[in-house]
């Protein structure tokens, strides 16, 4: 295998929960599904970009990766070799006879990022570094250029201390500043600076993968472009592995060889990117290529933009997550209770006059109104156009007792990501049909 081809980062079935608290003892009553259940891949030297809407988890897979979060479920891998990586995937395909489980907890001890210790654990710290949107919170304002830049130095002990400011200089001069910037505060430097000093902190302990949150977002359209230049000379240079997250479709097309596509916490789509911009799978994806508009010319996904509100994530729905905003939703998306109440919540006259609703699990309700004059006018516009037929495809149940009305879905499976013939995989019931 040649080393181009080494893995060096692995995500496997990643999730992360946030506690939603309430009231003065502060119970948990929810749990927000940032991410929710993420596998992805990264190899020496390769960009992957993490695209979707503002909220979909971006910011916290980053994090996870950059080990800042614990995670709730999964498990991240740090330079692996390919021979463990062989058995853990035997191990997901439960070929037990294969692989034991002392092998896999001997696997997770060296390289699971939240389990290795001591010295595993500062040789994954020194070659995963950060750089965040925001250079004026992610630099103290305290600092100079020169004990920011050389703090990790320092830290890790890297070279005699007689070292650390020729080794700033050069890294300043790096990012394409120089010794001139060494005594100077965040705030006597331009945005576009502020993200180099960033960028030099992140490099000077020489990793092998920078996590890239978002790095140009904040800056003018001509120094985005000096940025995005910067970053891939240096990976050019130093074999740099990049997870740039971004929501700027230009700018993933532009730096990313593969493409991982989220909404609400889960991946839709993932391939190369140029398989994803000829030929996108997903519903989703189709939406934001066609609704970022410096694509459109050269993208024809024959897909209206994206309208509808994200669903609550501490609520996410069952089978497709997507299928609330998807023009072309099918029966097998999953249909649910919320999804009534998604439909008709703008019909006054029906919500008005609800009293409580009494659901038994996601996809079983009763309804219980102040009037059978409302109770009625659900029924009539559960049989209308608000509702997809998709959907009413689904209503196993649909009746009305007075001030009653009792509503249920057959349950709905969860929708797998399906492989599909260009190499992408695509998480959408329509694949490959
Ligand atoms: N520390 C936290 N506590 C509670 N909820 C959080 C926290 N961090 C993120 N979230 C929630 O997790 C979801 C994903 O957030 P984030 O990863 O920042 O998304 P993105 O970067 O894609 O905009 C959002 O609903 C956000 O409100
Ligand atoms: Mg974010």
């Amino acid at each position: 295998m040649s080393s181009a081809d080494k893995t060096i980062l692995s995500v496997k079935n990643v999730k992360k929960h946030f506690p939603i608290k309430e009231g003065v003892f502060q119970k948990v009553v929810g749990q927000v599904h940032a991410v929710d259940g993420v596998n992805f891949d990264i190899k020496e030297g390769e960009t992957v970009g993490l695209v979707g809407e503002s909220g979909c988890g971006k910011t916290t897979i980053g994090r996870c990766v950059a080990g800042l979060e614990a995670l709730t479920e999964g498990n991240i891998y740090f330079d692996l070799p390919s021979d463990k990586i062989a058995l853990l995937e035997d191990s997901e395909k439960q070929d037990d006879k294969k692989v034991s489980a002392e092998q896999i907890e001997e696997i997770g001890n060296s390289y699971d990022i939240g389990k290795i210790e001591g010295d595993l654990f500062n040789h994954y710290r020194r070659n995963c570094q950060m750089v965040f949107q925001d250079s004026f919170a992610s630099l103290s304002p305290r600092q100079l250029v020169s004990d920011i830049v050389s703090r990790p130095l320092r830290v890790h002990n890297v070279c005699p201390e007689n070292e650390v400011i020729p080794r700033t200089i050069n890294l300043l001069e790096q990012v394409g500043l120089g010794a001139q910037h060494l005594y100077r505060f965040p705030h006597q430097f331009s945005g576009g600076q502020r993200q180099r000093i960033s960028i030099a902190r992140a490099l000077a302990l020489d990793p092998k993968l920078i996590v890239l949150d978002e790095p140009t977002s904040a800056l003018d359209v001509s120094v985005q472009a000096q940025i995005l230049n910067l970053l891939h000379d240096l990976q050019k240079k130093r074999g740099l592995a990049y997870l740039f997250i971004t929501h700027n479709l230009s700018v993933i097309r532009h730096m990313a060889d593969k493409i991982v596509v989220m909404y609400l916490g889960k991946v839709v789509e993932a391939g190369n990117t140029e398989d994803i911009f000829a030929n996108p799978q997903h519903p989703y994806t189709k939406a934001l290529l066609a609704a970022s508009p410096d694509l459109q010319s050269e993208v024809t996904s024959g897909m209206a933009a994206l309208d509808g509100a994200i669903p609550d994530p501490a609520r996410p729905p069952q089978g497709c997550s997507f299928r609330t905003r998807c023009p072309v939703a099918q029966p097998e998306c999953g249909w649910e209770v919320d999804d009534v109440v998604r439909r008709l919540e703008h019909k006054d006259s029906i919500f008005n006059f609800l009293k409580e609703v009494d659901q038994s699990d996601a996809f079983n309700a009763k309804f219980t109104f102040e009037t059978e004059a409302a109770a009625n006018q659900l029924m009539a516009a559960m049989k209308s156009d608000d509702i997809p037929d998709a959907m009413k495809k689904m209503v196993s149940k649909l009746n009305c007792d007075a001030e009653h009305v009792t509503v249920s879905f057959k349950p709905a499976k969860t929708v797998p990501l399906i492989a599909c013939g260009n190499g992408s995989s695509a998480r959408c019931v329509l694949v490959n049909k």
